[in-house]
């Protein structure tokens, strides 16, 4: 398998062999030949988070904004310097706006329950998109059924594009919040943001845009974009499992309720009441996921090295070199648009169920996702149960993806013989 196309397209040549040298996953027998196309569902990790992690543990392991000795100091400083980065890398005014919360849907659900249960009353509307991840459905479908909003839900034509006519038509002095995307975890869709963004402000709505699949492989700047609430998780990034942030506006989070309860979250305690601690750390009651953190901290440093923008256009090369192979196969269909999307394919080969299709190429050490993707209302739309999934990430090549395509030729004749 050759790695030597390179990623890092400048004086300080780094080539994807560089790249998957830094990750143990990549070097451990049992993982050789592995073919990974599931970056989608959890990237892998590089030697650098492993360490971070591992310094946490057996270096500095204390509680945070707790102890007076140097430990606790250092995990107190390792932990807000985490947040720093975090915030410096999707372009947040200040660390202050970032809450750590356990990834993406916990983020969703901080909003729903923080904001949405305290500003949303009786005939508000929430527009969603029918190409939301469950994580930034579900929240919001409690949040409506608690206060009396309704949800209206803007569609997607057939090359995964988001119904802006529809969304427009939508948009009205009833709307509190738009909450979308900003990548499509099943279809790849990148929907124009700006436009909603600024269709949303001049009505007086607000935004939240899930980030989960956008912040891995393209530069993103909350200022700029202009969001006011912004999610993602961090083990799709390369950081560890049960890290990850809610962005939002300084004034948003001064004004919404905490969720949690408890340790550290206050300012004062009294016998019935108590005050809140500032911004951010009233959101974070109890003992946090330090290590985490500080882990997520060290993937935003790896990745700053490389650059997202080398990132970026490397993964949108293997997409568009993917989409090129893929079409060429008899009776694969591909869902979501074929150009400006992200590394991530979703497909049906003509009746081959996708987890027969899974299976395949499981046997041929190439791993894909199959299923629903916690995306049912596109699985309804477009009448499949289920699609099979490849996704890719800076440590994927070529070559990969021609034997992927290969093999994906392979699972059609091996089928067609029972079809
Ligand atoms: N949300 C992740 C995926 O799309 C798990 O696979």
């Amino acid at each position: 398998m050759s790695g030597a196309e390179t990623i890092l397209k400048s004086k300080n040549r780094i080539t994807i062999d560089n790249v998957r040298e830094q990750f143990p996953f990549f070097q451990q027998p049992q993982n050789r030949g592995l073919i990974y196309l599931d970056s989608a569902a959890t990237a892998q990790r590089p030697q650098q988070v492993l360490d971070a992690w591992q310094e946490f543990n057996v270096l500095y392991n204390a509680n945070s904004h707790r102890g007076a000795y140097k430990i606790a100091e250092r995990a107190t400083d390792e932990y807000e310097r985490a947040r720093a980065k975090v915030a410096d890398f999707i372009g947040a005014a200040s660390p202050e706006e970032i809450v750590f919360v356990r990834g993406a849907t916990e983020a969703v659900n901080f909003a729903a329950y923080g904001w949405g249960l305290h500003n949303l009353k009786a005939g508000d509307e929430i527009i969603i998109t029918e190409m939301e991840h469950h994580s930034n459905l579900i929240p919001w479908q409690m949040a409506a059924q608690k206060t009396g909003a309704v949800l209206k839900f803007v569609g997607f034509d057939e090359t995964g594009m988001l119904n802006m006519p529809q969304f427009y038509d939508l948009l009205s002095p009833k709307t509190r919040l738009i909450t979308v995307t900003h990548m499509s975890n099943v279809l790849g869709t990148i929907p124009d943001l700006a436009a909603i963004i600024k269709a949303a402000h001049a009505t007086g709505a607000l935004v939240l845009v899930d980030g989960a699949q956008s912040v891995p492989h393209i530069p993103v700047n909350v200022v700029e974009l202009d969001a006011d609430f912004y999610v993602f998780s961090g083990h799709k990034v390369l950081g560890p499992m049960g890290s990850g942030a809610l962005y939002a506006r300084r004034e948003i989070l001064e004004k919404m309720e905490p969720v949690f309860f408890g340790g550290s979250m206050i300012s004062d305690v009294d016998y019935t009441h108590s005050t809140w601690n500032d911004i951010p750390w009233k959101f974070e009651a109890g003992t946090q996921n330090l290590p985490g953190a500080i882990g997520l901290g060290a993937a935003i440093d790896f990745i700053n090295k490389i650059g997202i923008g080398n990132i970026h256009r490397h993964d949108r090369d293997l997409t568009d070199y993917a989409l090129a192979g893929m079409q060429g196969i008899k009776d694969l269909r591909i869902y979501g648009p074929m150009h400006n999307r992200g590394p991530v394919i979703s497909f049906s080969l003509g009746a081959i169920h996708p987890h027969d299709l899974a299976t395949f190429l499981d046997s041929r050490n190439i791993a894909i996702r199959s299923g629903h993707h916690c995306a049912k209302l596109i699985m309804k739309r477009l009448r499949v149960p289920a699609t099979a999934r490849a996704s890719f990430y800076l440590y994927n090549t070529k070559s990969e993806i021609d034997e992927f395509i290969h093999n994906l030729e392979n699972a059609r004749e091996y089928f067609s013989k029972w079809n």
